[in-house]
């Protein structure tokens, strides 16, 4: 039996390292005061789980800040921690933590929403600042000092590739068999950019590895932690009549010859209810599905196990705690079915549109003119942030955007007049589902998808009240008419009264409307 010493010792294949091992607490005092550091981690998959939160511990008691990239949110409280510490003086380009939410919604962290394919795009184009030090998670360093990632990709190479310094975090709670199943591929730099080659999911352009020029690694740290787990909801009535009004449009585009019965690749983003809508395909009657998405949540490997999918390429897994125990108990039967990606690869206009995903994501709110809001409560307060549903929403073959009819004992609507906030334009959105029915959009003017949102998507709590609104809307004119000094009305009254519903006076509105601003 391998003492705990030489298993570590086994990851780092390159001799130059080795006299580079510190602990974590260590390694995070190389983290510099107001730096810009970048590192690994996508939806809580692959991301730093000792030298990140070991800085979070150090800002207990230190006055420190930096600016924090990443790939996508970080898993266990790593952003809390940061965050309740004071150590974030700005992050982008993702997170889904409540306490860092809270942080960003006080001002006391700056927040940049990104399309999470821009981030990489930005750095090599010297848009953002430049990175300081990169702190990346790897299974294992190979001969060349070049690092094998763990459960994502994300913006790690990009990181590496730029940063002046690097810490390699080994996590030996994974299996050095993950060696295959990443394909690392950076663009060049304009104006010779090239063509990202992706002809179809399974294809492979980039390397195994992450690339990087050994003389930058400061620090090598051992961990032994695996991701902290996706939190998954069971399908309930309103996900799973989404799934079906879903499964029965799609039927109807290969009845129509449109599509096949194994579809196009699909992207599910994140969330309960896509989660949820990706289980429903397990007992539908498609066959031979792919995916190009950017994670691979609980239901691709549903997907796997029932023998619907055949291949998933993302950026990163993030699944629940049964699911990870499965995959890296079984990982000799998923590794040939997946592939994981930079996330301006796996998010890349050029690959969408010449795939032709079918795009699903999660809305907050929608309008009746299609327009979706992904982000913001109440048109001011970040929820997590746009993700990579816009980078699909708009290259898509069909973007599609789901949410419950209505929440919190009805008295929100997630159909408003207008939007709170656009995250994606009604030019983006094709087709947009409730639990009440799907209204397809495609080639419709707005006042046409107005009524095709009403008849499907509305809860009938609030149809009446939003007729009212169109048919006063439709009196004043217009391509797109709106009561301007009522379009958030709805909003307004949910604040001030607790409800969406019954609406105050229009002067009352009005009045509070000029208040507000
Ligand atoms: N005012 C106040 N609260 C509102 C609201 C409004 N106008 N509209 C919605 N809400 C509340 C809901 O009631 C619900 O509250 P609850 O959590 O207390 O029940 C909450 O906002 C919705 O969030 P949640 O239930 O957590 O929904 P979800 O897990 O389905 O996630 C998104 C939905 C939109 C937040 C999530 O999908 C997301 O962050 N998307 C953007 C990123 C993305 O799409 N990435 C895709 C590529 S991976």
């Amino acid at each position: 039996m391998k003492s705990q010493n030489n298993v570590q010792m086994d990851r780092i294949l390159f001799d130059n390292y080795k006299n580079k091992i510190y602990s974590p607490e260590e390694a995070a005092k190389f983290i510099k005061n107001n730096s810009i550091v970048g590192v690994s981690g996508f939806t809580k998959a692959g991301d730093s789980k000792s030298v990140l939160p070991a800085f979070a511990k150090r800002a207990e008691t230190e006055d420190v800040k930096i600016t924090l990239l990443s790939g996508a949110s970080l898993g266990y409280d790593t952003d809390a921690d940061l965050a309740k510490n004071n150590a974030i003086y700005k992050r982008m380009p993702f997170q889904a933590d409540p306490t860092l939410r809270k942080s960003i919604n006080s001002g006391n962290v700056l927040y940049v929403d990104q399309h999470l394919s821009e981030t990489a795009e930005m750095m090599h184009n010297e848009h953002l600042p430049k990175v300081d030090m990169a702190i990346i998670e790897a299974v294992y360093v190979d001969p060349n000092g070049y690092i094998i990632p763990t459960t994502s990709v994300g913006n790690s190479a990009n990181f590496a590739a730029l940063a002046d310094e690097i810490i390699i975090e080994i996590n030996v709670s994974l299996p050095v068999s993950f060696k295959g199943i990443h394909d690392v591929f950076i663009p060049n730099s304009y104006p010779n950019r090239n063509i990202i080659g992706i002809t179809n999911p399974q294809t492979r352009i980039g390397t195994e590895y992450i690339k990087i020029d050994p003389e930058k690694v400061i620090a090598v740290v051992f961990t032994n932690r695996p991701d902290s787990p996706a939190q998954i909801s069971a399908p309930d009535e309103n996900t799973t009549a989404i799934a079906q009004h879903i499964l029965k449009f799609l039927e109807k585009e290969v009845d129509d010859g449109r599509l096949t019965k194994s579809l196009l690749p699909i992207q599910v983003g994140i969330g309960k209810i896509a989660n949820a809508v990706l289980s429903g395909f397990v007992n539908s009657p498609f066959e031979n599905l792919t995916m190009y998405s950017e994670v691979l949540q609980d239901s691709t490997f549903e997907l796997f196990d029932a023998g619907k999918m055949v291949f998933a390429s993302a950026s990163s897994i993030t699944v629940s705690e049964s699911c990870y125990r499965n995959l890296i108990g079984n990982f000799e039967n998923y590794k040939d079915k997946i592939v994981l990606r930079p996330q301006n690869i796996s998010n890349a206009a050029e690959v969408i549109r010449r795939l032709g995903i079918i795009a699903i994501n999660t809305a907050i709110e929608f309008d009746i003119y299609g327009n979706v809001n992904s982000t913001h409560l109440g048109g001011t307060h970040m929820m997590n942030g746009i993700g990579g549903s816009g980078d699909f929403a708009r290259s898509a073959y069909l973007s599609i955007f789901v949410c419950p009819s209505a929440s919190k004992n009805n008295n929100i609507s997630h159909v408003v007049p207008m939007v709170s906030h656009h995250d994606h334009t009604e030019h983006d959105v094709d087709i947009l589902v409730t639990e009440q029915g799907l209204a397809d959009l495609r080639g419709l003017a707005p006042k046409e998808r107005s009524r095709v949102i009403i008849e499907n998507c509305i809860h009938p709590d609030f149809k009446e009240q939003m007729e009212a609104y169109v048919e006063e809307a439709q009196k004043r004119g217009g391509q797109t008419p709106h009561i301007m000094e009522k379009a958030f009305s709805w909003h307004l009254n949910l604040k001030n009264n607790g409800s969406m519903k019954n609406l105050v006076a229009a002067s009352d509105v009005h009045r509070e409307m000029s208040v507000a601003i």
